[in-house]
Formats: structure tokens, sequence, C-alpha cells
């Protein structure tokens, strides 16, 4: 069996002066959990939005199961971004309750209303957002409103799940509920996840596989025992012994 995998090949991203990705060599499998992490500025986020083909490379290319997708054309990027769900580091959220702003992207899917009823219903349930289907989506506090877009991502059941810093700023029994999300869904569904944080924490917690992104490029990247216990560069060592935190 092919394992389904998404994979960057020497990927260069600038704005300006300023260099942000230099030359990206990352690939993460279906049915794992794969962590970047790094600093604030290092480039998650611009990683993160080039493999959702939200942002366009200088130079390098994204594959997922050996298709280019750099390289079609917009109808063809079209069909892979439906593909893919991307949560952002800040929730972003329309105007409407917290029903309507999960259900949006079954409904642009053209789904029937009670399918969309019925999923929608389950993922709130999920994240413990039942009790607030009604409630109007921009007077949620910001867990919620973390909570409410991660339902949305998973209520796709994309191939390809992204995540930027998916807890930060949330408080323990938030970020709890999150984790163990993402950690059930990735058993059950079996998607590509890769997710950011600069928490070595969660990092430990979540992830199988971690990257180490240090201004723009990887620094290292192993398994999560190896490359918590044994890192070879010497910014990893300092990290993972809190010399340096992120
Ligand atoms: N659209 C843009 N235009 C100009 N500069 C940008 C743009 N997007 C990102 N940058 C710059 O690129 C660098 C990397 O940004 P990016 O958001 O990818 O970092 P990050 O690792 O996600 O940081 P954080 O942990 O703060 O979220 C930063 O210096 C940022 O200011
Ligand atoms: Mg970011």
């Amino acid at each position: 069996m092919v394992i389904k995998m998404i994979r960057v090949e020497n990927l260069w991203k600038s704005y300006g002066e300023k260099k942000v990705l230099q030359g990206i060599f990352f690939e993460a499998e279906k049915g794992k959990i794969s962590c970047i992490i790094g600093p604030n500025g290092s480039g998650k986020t611009t990683l993160l939005k080039i493999l959702n083909l939200l942002e366009t490379p200088d130079k390098g290319e994204v594959y997922y199961n050996n298709i280019c997708l750099t390289e079609l054309n917009d109808n063809g990027k079209r069909f892979y971004i439906k593909k893919m769900a991307m949560v952002f580091q800040q929730p972003v959220l329309y105007n409407s309750n917290v029903f309507d702003n999960v259900a949006i992207g079954l409904r642009i899917r053209g789904l029937r209303k009670n399918e969309v009823t019925d999923q929608v219903n389950d993922i709130l349930k999920t994240l413990g957002l039942y009790e607030y289907r009604d409630k109007h989506a921009y007077t949620l506090s910001g867990g919620e409103a973390q909570r409410v877009c991660l339902a949305r991502a998973l209520v796709l059941k994309p191939e390809i799940l992204l995540l930027d810093e998916p807890t930060s700023n949330l408080d323990p029994s938030n970020t709890q509920i999150i984790e163990n999300v993402i950690k059930e869904y990735c058993r059950e569904e079996g998607p590509i996840v890769i997710l950011t944080t600069h928490n070595m924490f969660e990092a430990k917690k979540l992830a199988e596989k971690v990257s180490l992104l240090y201004n723009g490029k990887i620094i290292e990247e192993g398994d999560v025992k190896n490359f918590f216990e044994r890192p070879k560069s010497d910014i990893t060592l300092k990290f993972v012994n809190g010399e340096i935190i992120f």
C-alpha cells in the first residue's frame, strides 16, 4: 500500500528583503501527527500557507501523493484545496451563529440540509460546543472561537489537516479539549495532520514526528523520542533543556 503523504522540496520564500523560508525539505505522512516547532517569526505560518496553496513559494514544489500541486492550474489547485483544511492562528469567524460557522463548508459542498445538521451537531458535541450552537460567533471567548474553527475544519473530514498553533493563548482546560480531539481524530480518520507550535510540551504530547524550524531552515527533525532525548544540534539541545524558550 502506498502511504499518503505531503512533501515539500527546496522551498524558498521571501517577503521583501526578509528571507522567510530558505530551502525547506519536509514531509508528513497519513495517520501521523507531524509538528513544526519554532520561535516567533521562524516561518511556521508561511510554510503552512504554502502547503495549503494560499501562498506561492518563490522556488520549490509541494507534492501530494507524488502530484506536484504547485504546478497545477487554478482548477487543479482548487480540487486539492478542497481536500485540505487549515485552522488559522487567529480565529476567523463569520458574522453569524456558531452552527452556521461550522456548517459553511458542508453547505458549499452541496450537502443536504439534514446531512449538514447531523454532521454539524456531531462535531459540536465532540468539541463541547453543542450548547453554543445558536450563539453569535462574535460573542465567543477566544477558547470557544478556537474550538469553533477546529470544528469547522474537522467536519469536512479533510485528507490534510493544517493546524497553526491550535492551542496558543488557551487555558489548560480548552487546551486539553483541543489536544484530545486532535489525537482522537487523527487515530480514527487518519488524515495527514501538520501542526505548528512554539510549545515543546504540546509537541511532546501530540506529535509523532517533530521538525525544528529556525531562521527559515529545518535545523533538526526526527521521531518525537529521538528529537527530545537525543538532539543532535546545539539549538535543539538548548531548546530541549529549556535554555532557550520559544
Ligand atoms: N504577507 C507578509 N508580508 C510581509 N512579511 C510577512 C508576511 N507574512 C509573514 N511575513 C514575515 O515573515 C516572517 C515569518 O512569518 P510567519 O508568520 O511565517 O512566522 P511564524 O513562525 O508563524 O511566527 P509566529 O510564531 O509569530 O506565528 C516574519 O518576519 C513575518 O513578519
Ligand atoms: Mg505563525
